[in-house]
């Protein structure tokens, strides 16, 4: 759960550090599993920012939440190799089966499916991850096995 004293510890690590921003927003959606609103006025003072600074630069990077998650994350590569892999049916397939867009939460929170721009597995598209667990040549049985194991 958010806690106003564990982000201020954070923030104060970095106290002095050039170029705090983008570290402490890894800190804090680590800690929280996402970037509360609560959090940007306090990093925003902290590193003598504005707020809109501080908002613009989470809604400007794709892998800061700014919801908390599910249990399960399923990210689904949207970069170009992937695409012209079938990324976009895959992209469909687990819309459906789960009711929710890229970016949503199924409604029992247990998984969130989520864009990524380029896992580093090219070579092996359509790729995919399962929380830390990175997966190549997804096929739409593939897809559908790791749909059920976050599902589960
Ligand atoms: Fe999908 Fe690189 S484009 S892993």
């Amino acid at each position: 759960p958010w806690s106003a004293e564990r982000a201020a510890a954070i923030i104060k690590d970095f106290q002095g550090v050039d170029g705090a921003t983008l570290p402490i927003l890894h800190d804090i959606q680590h800690a929280f599993g996402f970037v509360p609103d609560a959090a940007i006025p306090m990093i925003a003072e902290a590193l003598n920012l504005s707020r809109a600074e501080v908002f613009g630069t989470v809604t400007f990077y794709h892998e800061f939440r700014r919801e908390l998650p599910g249990r399960h994350v399923l990210k689904l590569c949207q970069a170009e190799a992937c695409q012209s892999n079938g990324s976009d049916a895959l992209r469909e397939r687990a819309e459906k089966r789960l009711g929710v867009k890229l970016g949503e939460t199924t409604p029992d929170r247990r998984v969130t499916i989520e864009p990524i721009y380029c896992l580093g597995l090219c070579a092996n598209g359509p790729s995919a991850q399962l929380d830390d667990r990175m997966v190549g040549r997804v096929t739409e049985a593939k897809l559908d096995a790791l749909l059920s194991e976050a599902q589960s």
